[in-house]
């Protein structure tokens, strides 16, 4: 009786052991995307700035010293694909000779669903005197797709030679 019941509690700490060693193995599950927000939702934009306002400001100004202001940004309202990567997978101009208001990246916001990220943006380019193009919602999911393998913020070299710009 003894030896069987050896054998079970044997047997259970072999099995927890495979399992334990099974899970390891199993590659990293793929970055999800969590959604908050109806897509139908009309007010979705000032809803998904929500995520930015932290740092950003709900005026767009930004917080001196750390965050910069989303207010007359050339990088939020030029090129669609810079903002979309940047929100993406984050940005950092900490070593931009001249960048004064930089002290720390932005980190990325890639677990935004894409009508999300796409309602975020096409509001706050309509905003504080911002006025630029919506961005498109099939316009992030492409940007994601193409990039999917970046894991770090952008540089603004990087976005530049993207974007074509000088
Ligand atoms: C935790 C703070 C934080 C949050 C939240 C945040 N950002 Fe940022 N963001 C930053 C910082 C810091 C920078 C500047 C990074 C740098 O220049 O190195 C930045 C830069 C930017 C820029 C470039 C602006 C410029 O002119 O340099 C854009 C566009 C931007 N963020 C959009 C967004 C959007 C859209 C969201 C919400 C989905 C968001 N950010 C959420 C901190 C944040």
């Amino acid at each position: 009786m003894t030896a069987w019941r050896l054998l079970v509690a044997g047997l259970c700490v072999a099995a927890l052991a495979l399992g334990g060693w099974l899970a390891m193995q199993a590659p990293a599950p793929p970055a999800t995307t969590i959604s908050i927000w109806d897509p139908a939702d009309p007010d979705l934009g000032r809803k998904a700035y929500a995520m930015c306002q932290g740092c950003h400001g709900l005026d767009g100004r930004g917080v001196p010293g750390y965050a910069p202001a989303l207010a007359g940004s050339r990088w939020l309202t030029g090129d669609p694909r810079a903002a979309t990567l940047i929100t993406l997978h984050g940005f950092d101009a900490t070593s931009e000779p001249g960048a004064a208001y930089v002290s720390s990246r932005m980190l990325a916001h890639g677990q935004l669903a894409d009508h999300e990220i796409a309602a975020a943006l096409s509001w706050s380019r309509g905003q504080w005197g911002n006025n630029a193009p919506a961005i498109t919602r099939e316009q992030v999911t492409a940007l994601r797709a193409r990039f999917a393998s970046r894991s770090t913020p952008w540089s603004p070299a990087e976005l530049r030679a993207i974007i074509g710009a000088p």
